[in-house]
């Protein structure tokens, strides 16, 4: 069934590089609806247990260490269908098989540095949106 929620983190290469305010852009443009937004840095321990499920894989440690290398955006995203959709909007996880006009075709550099998160399911964009966001911060 379709959902209306997904959500996203800015990743540290897109805001180094001065690209954060085109990515919200394309995301508004999109016909996404901005639920709540932060700015803000992941620890070690944070970024470890964000990313749990990938804890036994090679790139483990790299991504950790990337994910906590600069501060990111994080948001929780309104929209029909949203956890489909955002993932089309994004493209693949190498930028380099991404589509073109894709948001990691427009701003990512490699699979590592692929300046954009999102999630992979509605299960999943819950537990995320929860892991940054209490009530209080959502509109
Ligand atoms: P994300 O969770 O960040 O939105 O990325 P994704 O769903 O497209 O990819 P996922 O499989 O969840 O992997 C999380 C992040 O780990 C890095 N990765 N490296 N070297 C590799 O083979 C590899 N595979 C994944 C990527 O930075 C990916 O975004
Ligand atoms: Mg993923």
């Amino acid at each position: 069934m379709a959902t209306n929620r997904t959500f996203t983190m800015i990743k540290p290469d897109a805001v180094a590089n001065g690209h954060a305010g085109k990515i919200i852009d394309h995301i508004t443009q999109a016909g996404y609806k901005i639920v709540a937004l932060k700015y803000t840095k992941l620890s070690t321990e944070l970024a470890g247990e964000f990313y749990g499920i990938h804890r036994e894989r090679p790139f483990f440690a790299d991504l950790v260490q990337f994910m906590t290398s600069g501060p990111i955006y994080a948001a929780i995203l309104e929209k029909d269908n949203a956890v489909e959709d955002f993932r089309k909007l994004i493209g693949a996880t190498d930028p380099q098989k991404a589509e073109p006009g894709t948001i990691r075709n427009l701003y990512a550099k490699s699979i590592d540095a692929n300046a954009i998160h999102g999630s992979d399911s509605d299960e999943n964009a819950a537990i995320e949106g929860n892991f940054f966001f209490s009530q209080f911060e959502r509109f």
